[in-house]
């Protein structure tokens, strides 16, 4: 099943989300085939439970968006655990859609996180997917990339989507 993309201004967006404590239920492996289908469906290359409307620490990357099955990767309760360097580029959102942005990251990043079956896993990302490690772990704290770019470039982002929402455009 396909949902909907929550976007910037739903609150969901801008909780903590909750750890997860059970797994390899049948109601979280739906979850995580949803939560595949519905960032495939969008073209991105990783989402986070809360855009889907759901305060979860759950979050799916594949920075090859679906060329690739073996680069699906699944993150519950992840953690950041080492950052190395520094890297600029780019930035997006799917619950900022048409919005782009420069945002300095990390460029080497390491992550403690669980799988589906509850596995502990630790793996090392650089560049894009060292981007994507960051940005779906801040969805589940409640943060999104805008929060790393300067207060007058956020301001001005916000003062558009206000407009976006008075025509009913953002919703
Ligand atoms: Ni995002």
């Amino acid at each position: 099943m396909v949902y909907p993309i929550v976007k910037y201004g739903q609150p969901v967006l801008e909780s903590q989300a909750e750890t997860i404590t059970e797994f390899d239920t049948p109601e979280l492996n739906k979850l995580l085939d949803d939560m595949f289908e519905s960032m495939y469906a969008a073209r991105g290359v990783g989402l986070a439970a809360p855009q889907i409307g759901i305060g979860k620490r759950i979050a799916v990357i594949d920075i090859t968006s679906g060329e690739d099955e073996s680069q699906k990767l699944v993150l519950i309760n992840p953690e950041i655990i080492k950052t190395e360097g520094s890297q600029t580029g780019e930035e997006g959102c799917l619950s900022l859609p048409t919005f782009r942005e420069t945002v300095t990251r990390p460029k080497k990043v390491t992550i403690r996180a669980q799988d589906g079956k509850g596995k502990v896993y630790e793996m090392t990302g650089e560049d894009l997917l060292a981007r994507a490690f960051l940005h779906e772990t801040d969805h589940l704290h409640g943060k999104l990339y805008i929060n790393h770019i300067s207060p007058l470039k956020r301001d001005l982002i916000r003062r558009k989507i206000r407009k976006l929402q008075k025509a009913n455009e953002w919703q």
